[in-house]
């Protein structure tokens, strides 16, 4: 069970933003980050469920209740962000939520779209440049794939079997301004399946990875300009 997410910086000044797309499986359970201006860190948070800011239903605040039924908020007052935790969720969860902060008599919020699933990682049988399933993931679904746990590995090995391509996509590349790998969905890497040789920061700038649709599904390093399948989560 897992989630992801799609983190878009604001451009411009937002006082308050969050991830702009997010997608978690049935029975799963989903962390969403608000950030928030230091001007409101002092001030009352919340979590409001539906399509309009003006009519959603407020379901926990950071005074209280911070929690209620499968769901909870704690807010970090040094890292400018609050976070609101859905447990067990379920298909009517699917639907618009607002992060929300109160400011005197009134309140500031940002807005997102919870997809809940029973199946969030799609094998795409096309064949295109790394670039080109980025993008593709991004308009249809939320992300490419960021393999960043065992056990989302353990899925990606599950839907390669069926890829027309040796080798598949995932969402993980070279920066070329610092030179090292990155999730495009910001991860940390706590896990790692490099085939050997590979993966260790000698790749050039704009290298990206794809997973070996049989074998040991280890990963390698491609040039951006092959075409293979890949796998969007979302
Ligand atoms: C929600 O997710 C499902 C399954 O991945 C997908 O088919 C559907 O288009 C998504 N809905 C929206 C509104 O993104
Ligand atoms: C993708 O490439 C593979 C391997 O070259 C090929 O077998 C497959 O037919 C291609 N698929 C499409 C949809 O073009
Ligand atoms: C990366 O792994 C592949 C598959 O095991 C291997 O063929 C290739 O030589 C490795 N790359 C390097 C630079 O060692």
């Amino acid at each position: 069970m897992f989630h992801c997410l799609y983190l878009l910086l604001p451009s411009g000044v937002q006082s308050v933003w969050t991830v702009s797309r997010i997608s978690a499986e049935r029975g799963g359970l989903v962390t969403i980050p608000c950030y928030y201006d230091q001007k409101y860190k002092q001030h009352v948070k919340y979590w409001c469920k539906g399509y309009t800011w003006s009519s959603c239903t407020t379901m926990v605040h950071s005074d209280s209740p911070q929690s209620k039924g499968e769901v909870s908020i704690t807010d970090d007052t040094d890292q400018l962000v609050f976070s609101v935790t859905m447990r067990n969720l379920q298909m009517k969860d699917t639907d618009w939520y607002w992060c929300g902060v109160k400011d005197g008599r009134d309140r500031v919020g940002a807005p997102l779209y919870l997809n809940i699933s029973d199946n969030n990682l799609v094998l795409i049988n096309m064949n295109m440049t790394w670039n080109e399933a980025l993008n593709y993931c991004r308009t249809h679904h939320v992300d490419l794939v960021s393999t960043h746990t065992k056990e989302i590995q353990l899925w990606v090995q599950d839907r390669v079997k069926k890829a027309s391509t040796a080798h598949v996509w995932i969402g993980l590349r070279v920066t070329c301004v610092l030179n090292f790998w990155f999730w495009v969905s910001a991860e940390t890497f706590f896990y790692h399946n490099w085939a050997p040789g590979n993966g260790t920061g000698a790749e050039k700038c704009g290298a990206t990875a794809a997973v070996e649709s049989g074998g040991r599904n280890q990963w390698v390093s491609f040039p951006e300009t092959e075409k293979l399948n890949f796998i969007c989560c979302g």
